[in-house]
């Protein structure tokens, strides 16, 4: 299956869907790693916080498919903020990834409330310039922290990995990051978590899906893509880390567009970064 890559502003490629790895354990993460390599994921994201990037590693070396052809993705959590502590947690993250380089490094939360977040950036830059992080981005950051980082360092993130869904669509963001040729990246795609369900129960997407033959899961996560979003669902079963590819082959109309667009919550749905993170 080709999965088609989106350009980032370094120039790299990151491939448009990827094998999300929270909450999964070392071990179920190494099966679902090596599973998805196998069906034919290349982008594995992956976080110091999730506590499995020895397995992600794992599942990687029994892929036994050449780094190079990966694009692996981890985030750095609050306690390697501030003060050159990122480097130390990329060190130890590369580590237990058993791999010489990320493709993508990103600060997991702003963390606002402990304006850290553009000094920890500085020290990106320096893991970027010295090859540890091919490229870094953010995560969970809005416009007002972003417009920090672009006032005050050299640096444009190549990535803003947010929540979105049908449900949460953070419009406004995803604008802000066009605008400045940050890449959108769509954490739990699905809805994720508790919400999964009522996301992919709900009769809006049941229909499209019965309609064009597809699955509720496939049907949202190809509104996603059709945006030129970047999704990373998660899945430990394999039929469904298949399905979780195969989205490529059919389109959503214009019709179909509107009727899920009826799903969307407004802007103040999802998490809120100000008062979240860690
Ligand atoms: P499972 O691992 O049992 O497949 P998100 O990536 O939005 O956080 O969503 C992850 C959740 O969605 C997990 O509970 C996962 O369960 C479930 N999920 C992943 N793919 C599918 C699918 N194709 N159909 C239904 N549920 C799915």
């Amino acid at each position: 299956m080709s999965i088609p890559a989106i350009t980032l502003n370094t120039g790299a490629t990151i491939p448009q869907v990827g094998l999300g790895t929270w909450p999964l354990d070392d071990a179920q993460a190494a099966d679902a790693v090596a599973a998805g390599i196998e069906v034919g994921y290349r982008h594995i994201d992956t976080a110091t916080k999730y506590g499995n990037e020895s397995g992600v590693g794992e599942g990687i070396r029994r892929s036994g498919i050449a780094r190079e052809e990966l694009f692996v993705t981890t985030k750095l959590d609050g306690q390697f903020q501030g003060e050159d502590r990122a480097i130390e947690g990329m060190r130890a993250a590369l580590e237990r990834l058993g791999t010489s380089y990320v493709d993508l490094l990103l600060i997991h939360w702003p963390l606002p409330q402990r304006d850290e977040y553009v000094s920890t950036w500085r020290t990106f830059e320096k893991l970027h310039t010295d090859g540890l992080a091919r490229a870094i981005g953010v995560s969970n950051f809005k416009s007002a922290h972003l417009t920090r980082l672009l006032a005050e360092t050299d640096v444009v993130p190549a990535v803003n990995q947010i929540q979105i869904d049908p449900a949460i669509t953070r419009l406004e963001q995803r604008a802000y990051d066009d605008a400045h040729g940050i890449v959108t990246q769509s954490w739990s795609p699905l809805g994720g978590g508790s919400g999964v369900r009522s996301l992919l129960g709900s009769p809006v997407i049941v229909e499209v899906a019965e309609r064009l033959g597809r699955t509720p899961a496939q049907i949202v996560l190809r509104w996603h893509v059709q945006q030129g979003l970047v999704v990373i669902p998660k899945s430990s079963d394999p039929a469904r880390l298949a399905q979780n590819l195969d989205l490529f082959s059919f389109e959503l109309s214009p019709d179909d567009m509107a009727s899920i667009a009826t799903l969307d919550e407004g802007p103040d749905a999802g998490v809120d970064s100000d008062s979240t993170g860690h």
